[in-house]
């Protein structure tokens, strides 16, 4: 067991936890949102100290943190387990939980009941939904119920599938108009932002030309009102294939195996634990413990 203090949520000073009309306001003063994804305590503490504005725990964790080789399988469960670990990380950016795929498409009352898991059992201030016309009832009637929801549109890793793969959406005249189509059903639910996900800069431009909610851009150029990454792929914690769309903005993978590499070193070549990673014992009391022990050696090796 380590004797390490469990680590306390960062203060962030005099900021005060964002809110909806704070989005809102943002976007009307065209000041970038920043948006992350976080998945746990630790990443939380750091999107928290870096003060950015939104979180989200995506689906994506299925991914980054869980291993599964989609978005698909991961459970409504398993996700409310990272929101709660970031809400324990987080104070003031607003926290949005991803609702999984086959977890709200159902009704409007399968929507309401896991939405409300997320905002009740692990303390988040919104949820996020993927799809334009298909999905816009259900985000009504959470709207309806009380939950804030965010939208995604374009390439929409859920149902990547039926789009033709984890691809660019909006690329020919039809596609940005069915494109145009979902962000103005999506936005019409009352949603109070929408992730433009993989769409040609030009097309997305055109879209915000119709958009009166926050947008949030990943892969989707520049006019957005925002930008979201995904943490491990803009912290560089993975080594996996990664979308035209992403920045890596650090090695943490290439630290990581530097450390673990240079701790596995050590311990081979016992130069770790070196003496100032020892506890002292008195020596009187060491003495008495080695008096006692003597007989019971010989004792026990008769
Ligand atoms: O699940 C996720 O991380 C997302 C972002 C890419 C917006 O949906």
């Amino acid at each position: 067991m380590s004797a390490t203090p469990q680590p306390r949520p960062v203060d962030s000073g005099s900021r005060r936890p964002v809110t909806l009309p704070d989005i809102a306001a943002m976007r009307e003063r065209k000041e970038p949102i920043v948006m992350v994804t976080a998945y746990d305590f630790p990443t939380a503490q750091v999107a928290e100290s870096a003060g950015v504005d939104i979180v989200l725990v995506g689906d994506s964790a299925a991914m980054t943190v869980l291993g599964y080789e989609s978005t698909v399988p991961v459970t409504v469960d398993e996700l409310l387990v990272l929101c709660k670990a970031t809400r324990r990380g987080l104070r003031t950016p607003l926290l949005i939980g991803d609702l999984p795929f086959g977890s709200y498409e159902r009704s409007n009352d399968q929507a309401i009941e896991t939405a409300m898991r997320f905002v009740k059992e692990a303390g988040c201030d919104g949820v996020k939904i993927e799809g334009g016309e298909r999905s816009a009832e259900r985000a009504r009637a959470m709207i309806a119920a009380g939950i804030p929801v965010m939208g995604h549109v374009g390439l929409t890793p859920q149902t990547a599938t039926a789009l033709g793969g984890f691809r660019a959406q909006g690329r020919t005249a039809g596609a940005a108009r069915r494109l145009l189509e979902d962000a103005l059903a999506i936005q019409a639910a009352g949603c109070f932002s929408i992730v433009f996900e993989a769409m040609p800069a030009a097309v997305a431009a055109l879209v915000m030309e119709h958009m009166h909610v926050a947008i949030i851009g990943i892969g989707a150029g520049r006019s957005t009102d925002g930008q979201v990454l995904v943490l491990n792929d803009l912290l560089g914690i993975h080594s996996a294939f990664q979308p035209k769309f992403v920045k890596r903005f650090a090695d943490v993978r290439g630290e990581m195996l530097k450390g673990v590499n240079a701790f596995t070193e050590e311990v081979r070549a016992r130069a770790f634990p070196g003496p100032e990673h020892e506890y002292g014992v008195d020596q009187e009391e060491l003495k008495r413990f080695r008096e006692w022990t003597s007989p019971l050696v010989s004792r026990l090796s008769q």
